[in-house]
Order: C-alpha cells, then sequence, then structure tokens
C-alpha cells in the first residue's frame, strides 16, 4: 500500500510502517530538525511544509494517489501534561482530517493522546470523515502490549471507506501480547534482532539494529557475538542498579524496576530527581532515587522503539528529546500497520465479539448447536467478503452475492449464510442497553415457562 505521513517528526511512524511493509512515497512537517532527521533515516521523500497551507498541500496528496495517509498531528493542545486549551495545535486534527477526506485514499491511520477523543478539534474531524463515508476503529492501545518497553497509551483512529464502525477493534485485541514488555526485555532483546559490528572505540555501542543505519560498515564487521562481549556502560549500570528514575507525573512514582514497562516517554523523562522529590519520595519507590539509574538519551530512544544507531547528528539535545517523545513506537507502527495489510488482503476477519450468542438463545429460542452454526456461517460469509464489513447491511448482502465462491455454492448454503449475516447485523445494530433489556425480559419468561 502506498502511504503518505503527514506531521511525520523523526520517522518513528514511518519505520514502524515500512517494516510492516508499506510503501512510504511521502512525508510531511514543518520542523527542520524532524525533517532533517527523518531525511537521514527513513527517505529523502520528505518536505517540510506547514500543513495549514492546505491550500498546496492538498493537491500535492491528491496527485500522489496514496492508499493511505497516516500522521500523528500535534498533541500538546489535549494532551494531559498540557494546557487544554484547544488552540491551533488542536485545529491541525481538522487538518488531517481535511487532507483525508479532499485526497479520499482507501484507508488513514490517525495517532494522538487519548484525550484528543474527547476534544472539539476531533469531534470536528470525525463528523468530516464520517460524512465523506469512512468507518471509524476508534481504541486506544497500550505500547506495552504490542513490543514496547513502555506503558504508553495512545488513541489510534483507523478508517476505511464504506466500513461499519469497529471493523478492526477485534483484530487489533488479538494481535495484544498477553504480557507487557518491560525495560528488561528491551535489554535482552538488543542482542536478538541486531548484529554484532566490532566497535571502532572503546565504550561506543557493539550492537547494530539490522534495519537502523549501521556504523560505516565494511564486511569484517558483521562476525558472531564474541562471548566477551560487555554491553554498552550505560546498559551495564542500568542492569546493575535494576531500577531507573524517570520525572513523574504529578504525585506518581518516579523510580521503576526493569521488570516493568517504563512510563510514558516525555521530553523531560531523563531529567535527574530534583530536590523536592528526593526530600518526599513516593512510598513505592523500589530502591530510593538518589540511587537509581538515569536513562540515557541512546536508552530513552530505544524504550521509544528506535534503534541503536538512528542518526540524531542533526538536531540538538533539547530537540533530540522533544523528537522521540513526540514519536509512536516503531514495532506499536508495525503490529498496526500488519492488521490494517492482512485485511486488505483478506486474510482476517472481524471476529463476533460480544454476546451474539445469547441473543440468538434468548430473543430466537436458537438452541446451542444452532448457535454454533449460526455463528461459523457468519463466520464463513464473512471470509467469503474478504473480511469486510459494510455501513450498509443491504450493501454487504448485495456485495456477498456477487463474490465468485458464494454464487457457486448450493442454494441452501447460501440461504443459510445470509440469513446468519443478517442475524449478526440485526443484532448489532440493535443499542446495547436496549438490547440487554430485552434479554433480561425474554431470560425471566424462560425461567418461569421453565
Ligand atoms: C506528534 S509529532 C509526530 C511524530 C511522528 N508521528 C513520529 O512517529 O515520529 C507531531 C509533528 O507535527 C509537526 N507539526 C506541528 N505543526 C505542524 C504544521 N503546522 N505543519 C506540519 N507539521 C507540523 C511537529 O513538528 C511534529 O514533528
Amino acid at each position: 500500500m502506498r502511504a503518505v505521513e503527514l506531521f511525520a517528526g523523526a520517522g518513528g511512524m514511518s519505520l514502524g510502517l515500512r517494516r510492516a511493509g508499506f510503501d512510504l512515497v511521502q512525508a510531511y512537517d514543518s520542523w527542520s530538525p524532524a525533517v532533517e532527521t527523518y531525511r537521514r533515516n527513513v527517505s529523502h521523500h520528505v518536505w517540510q511544509h506547514d500543513l495549514k497551507d492546505i491550500f498546496h498541500v492538498a493537491p500535492m496528496i491528491v496527485a500522489l494517489a496514496p492508499d493511505i495517509i497516516v500522521g500523528g498531528p500535534p498533541c500538546q493542545d489535549f494532551s494531559a501534561a498540557g494546557e487544554r486549551v484547544e488552540g491551533e495545535r488542536a485545529a491541525l486534527t481538522r487538518a488531517f482530517a481535511m487532507l483525508v477526506t479532499l485526497a479520499r485514499p482507501t484507508w488513514f491511520l490517525m495517532e494522538n493522546v487519548p484525550q484528543a477523543a474527547s476534544s472539539k478539534a476531533w469531534a470536528d474531524a470525525r463528523a468530516m470523515l464520517v460524512k465523506a463515508d469512512y468507518g471509524l476503529t476508534e481504541v486506544k492501545l497500550n505500547a506495552s502490549f504490542y513490543g514496547v518497553p513502555q506503558a504508553r497509551k495512545r488513541l489510534f483512529v483507523i478508517g476505511r471507506l464504506g466500513e461499519a464502525n469497529g471493523f478492526l477493534d477485534s483484530t487489533l485485541a488479538a494481535a495484544r501480547s498477553t504480557r507487557p514488555m518491560t525495560v528488561r526485555d528491551m535489554l535482552g532483546d538488543a542482542l536478538g534482532d541486531a548484529f554484532y559490528a566490532q566497535p571502532r572505540m572503546p565504550g561506543r555501542h557493539g550492537i547494530w539494529s539490522a534495519d537502523g543505519p549501521a556504523p560505516t560498515m565494511c564486511r569484517s564487521s558483521r562476525r558472531p557475538m564474541p562471548a566477551s562481549y560487555q554491553p554498552h556502560p550505560a546498559d551495564a549500570d542500568l542492569l546493575e542498579r535494576g531500577a531507573f528514575y524517570t520525572r513523574p507525573y504529578y504525585e506518581g512514582r518516579g523510580v521503576r524496576t526493569l521488570d516493568e514497562p517504563a512510563p510514558s516517554v516525555i521530553r523531560t523523562t531523563r531529567e535527574r530527581p530534583r530536590p523536592k522529590y528526593l526530600a518526599s519520595p513516593h512510598h513505592a519507590d523500589p530502591i530510593p532515587a538518589s540511587q537509581a539509574a538515569i536513562l540515557t538519551q541512546d536508552q530513552v530512544a530505544r524504550i521509544q522503539g528506535f534503534p541503536i544507531g538512528w542518526d540524531w547528528s542533526a538536531a540538538c539535545s533539547r530537540d533530540i528529546d522533544q523528537m522521540i517523545a513526540n514519536a509512536v513506537p516503531a514495532p506499536l507502527a508495525e503490529a498496526i500497520g500488519r492488521v490494517i495489510l492482512a485485511r486488505q488482503a483478506g486474510e482476517s476477519i472481524p471476529g463476533i465479539q460480544g454476546r451474539f450468542g445469547q441473543w440468538l438463545r434468548l430473543r430466537r429460542g436458537f438452541s446451542k448447536a444452532a448457535v454454533r452454526n449460526c455463528k461459523s456461517r457468519a463466520n464463513r460469509a464473512r471470509r467469503l467478503l474478504g473480511g469486510r464489513t459494510f455501513a450498509d447491511v443491504a450493501m454487504e448482502l448485495a456485495t456477498l452475492e456477487a463474490t465468485e465462491g458464494f454464487s457457486t455454492l448450493p442454494t441452501g448454503t447460501r440461504s443459510d449464510l445470509r440469513a446468519a449475516l443478517r442475524l449478526l447485523r440485526e443484532w448489532q445494530a440493535e443499542p446495547k442497553a436496549r438490547r440487554k433489556g430485552k434479554e433480561k425480559a425474554a431470560a425471566e419468561v424462560a425461567a418461569l415457562a421453565a
């Protein structure tokens, strides 16, 4: 799928999507350190431009004809750390929606802080996208369940033309790991997906990610990891102390062990504990803050999903901290990207979530076996539809009729599949509260009859 990225930053989201298999054809950002960092690490197809200037940008994007537009518009106006006054930066969420509705790609993917979900800017953007016929999946995902050692919660909105809302909910939930990733996992993993390159200067990193820009390589650099390899001194120090300090939000805990995910990375994550914190530490700190490690910029970047060797040399230290904090962690973007590509290829179908079976039993009088049959027929119909759901039920049934695999089925099977899909949509269309009330009444009637 051809992707255009808006608000591309230092390239965290691009890196993840490219790993998933997307072709990133163009990226935009207005901030020169980010544009230069993106150019050095991801691609030359990055353009410095103010995306408020829709008048100039929209025709370019329309001409590129992307299959998907992705982007994380600025979040400061919504974020917990900010003042939450919706100003010009919040308006860029509307600009994102405007550019999507003008270019009308089949898909879009937008990232923001969870607080954006209840903003006026998102309400306006959402209305535009719905009017333009996008079905929406709106989810808050915790990065630590998607290969990132960080409890970072973010809002992701995925849109696809013509879909029913929630069309990717179950598939994203299925992609979640069973346990969160910890910082210790990350320190161990560095050896897994990386290769060893002989450090050319003492104390420099010897491990480089396979898809990050490597140090100047010669063939002899690739050799098995020697048993004598010592971790970088900063990693060795972190492992030895077993805990690190990060500036807490409000009254939160400052010291974390390596056996939990790091808290959400912000620009000031690697600040030393202030005298106020040292004087009145959090009661649950596993070790005193004064003894905890202070993360290096390189470690913070890795916790945010950037590979070792990402070239930050275009920016000053403060700007690097900002770019790292801004990013979508690449492993999370990769996981979402894979879910999108699998659905596009018809390799996944939405799962039947909730109490459809109970509804069939109580409201339609289905036996257990009939419920099982109905569910498996609905799933079969969805597989024939290549995982597509449609905002319009009539359109869904018409598309099913038109699929090649459907028309060759025996008449009885076709009618069973149609009926199962209709029932599923009927159940989904019923407002949850009314559904629950009716189920309760039906259960009471059934109990009386028994
Ligand atoms: C949240 S960051 C995006 C980070 C990116 N998704 C990543 O994974 O690295 C938002 C980006 O929007 C950019 N930005 C802010 N205002 C802009 C504008 N008016 N036009 C274009 N880009 C803008 C900022 O420079 C910043 O890099």
